[in-house]
């Protein structure tokens, strides 16, 4: 028996999805460490637990469990390690992903904003009812990582469906029968075209005459690449980022649509002073949280948490989204409130596994707002917003706005 309290819910079930909020009252109520037995995973809610767990990798791993997540690319990407290899391969990108190098991009997010933010402002100006995910934020980071990959951007629209099947077979892995079996076939399905696609993008960047600077060419032209990766690794690691920048950041982004409606005082000082927008983007992310689980196995037998031994090899789940409204670090952490005192959340995780891509997702999204507050100041969510079925990356799957 596991010595936590047991609860027995699904992480699938739309409701719980849509409003996560009691149920990880119930889990703090009850201590902070639960074992869901419907999921077979001990669950944490507390921030510094999982803070904790997150930088004790000798005692809390990536590398056993994750074979799904290889699954889920193709291959093992830095995600799956935890030692030297994870840093050097991480290395590989890290200035890429800085914030001085992304500012270079800021004129080519603008314009992918600008493009399609402009059909969807001459319907709202006409009075007419836009559904912002399919029609605004879905093709805004596809759009942007088929740029930093130096892909074509008629492919964008292959990356989100792409993206969105292999991010879909997560419930399948906590899920199982007919359903979750079918998620994870079309998220096979989709992992393998997505990494034929990026096979033959790295063929091309291997031949000398190719002249591109994009984040494949930087990878397969790499020493530590050449020398210490395989090439599944290349291509699930390519794989990742398509998947990995494309629905989390497009989630945010309607989330912000939602959240900003929902407290139109705010956005009003938002809108008359733009110093505030990237501690509204941040405030957004931490009050509802984007990645609501992320996991780790126990490994040996000193993984405590909470006072809770968890077993050799078992599988805990950090409930991020719990994490981000602990009572204990933050002051009515279920208010939002961008003028709050500027502590780092756990929306990005943290320490080692932290996300790689943690600034250019707050540089779409801070372009996002200014473009959207400067042409739309005002707006109105029709109706309750549908959260879909997919708890571990959590956001609207469809948002109905006119203009107010
Ligand atoms: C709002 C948008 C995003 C959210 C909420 C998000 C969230 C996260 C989280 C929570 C992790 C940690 C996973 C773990 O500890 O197991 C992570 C890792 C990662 N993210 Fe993001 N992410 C976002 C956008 C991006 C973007 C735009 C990219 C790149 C284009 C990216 C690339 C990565 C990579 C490569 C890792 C693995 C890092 C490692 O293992 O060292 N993410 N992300």
């Amino acid at each position: 028996m596991p010595n936590a309290p047991v609860l027995t819910f699904d992480t699938a079930d739309p409701e719980f999805v849509r409003d996560p909020w009691p149920r990880y009252q119930q889990i703090r109520d009850l201590g902070g460490v639960v074992f869901n037995e419907r999921v077979n995973r001990w669950m944490v809610a507390g921030f510094d637990d999982a803070r904790t767990i997150l930088t004790t990798a000798t005692v809390f791993g990536s590398e056993r469990g994750q074979a799904e997540q290889a699954g889920v690319f193709g291959g093992p990407t830095m995600e799956f390690y935890d030692g030297p290899h994870h840093d050097r391969m991480r290395a590989i990108w890290s200035d890429d992903f800085r914030p001085r190098t992304l500012a270079a991009l800021r004129p080519a997010i603008t314009e992918v904003v600008r493009a399609r933010l402009a059909p969807c402002l001459r319907r709202l100006r006409a009075g007419e009812t836009v559904e912002v995910v399919a029609e605004l934020t879905r093709g805004i980071p596809t759009e942007v990582i088929a740029h930093l990959l130096g892909i074509e951007s008629d492919m964008a629209g292959r990356f989100a469906e792409w993206s969105d099947a292999m991010g879909a077979s997560a419930e399948g892995y906590t899920n199982p029968g007919e359903r979750g079996a079918r998620l994870i076939a079309v998220g096979k399905a989709a992992t393998a075209e997505l990494n034929e696609y990026i096979r033959a993008q790295i063929t091309r960047r291997r031949c000398p005459s190719f002249t591109g600077d994009d984040l494949i060419t930087t990878m397969v032209r790499h020493d530590y690449a050449c020398t210490h990766m395989t090439e599944q690794e290349i291509i699930a690691s390519n794989t990742q980022l398509v998947f990995a920048g494309n629905e989390t950041t497009a989630k945010l982004l309607a989330q912000i649509v939602v959240t900003l409606a929902a407290h139109p005082e705010q956005r009003d000082a938002l809108a008359g002073d733009p110093e505030l927008i990237p501690a509204a983007v941040e405030e957004v992310h931490r009050h509802e949280t984007i990645t609501h689980s992320v996991f780790r196995d126990a490994i040996g037998e000193r993984a405590f948490v909470g006072g809770v031994r968890v077993p050799d090899g078992r599988r805990i789940t950090l409930l991020l989204g719990a994490a981000n409204r602990d009572p204990a670090r933050w002051e009515h952490p279920e208010r939002f409130d961008v003028f709050r005192k500027k502590l780092p959340h756990l929306g990005f995780a943290f320490g080692l596994h932290s996300c790689l891509g943690m600034n250019l997702a707050r540089l779409e999204a801070q372009i996002f707002v200014e473009e959207l507050l400067a042409t739309l100041p005002r707006w109105r969510v029709h109706g309750q917003v549908d959260y879909g079925r997919n708890f571990a990356v959590r956001g609207p799957a469809a948002v109905y706005i006119s203009a107010a």
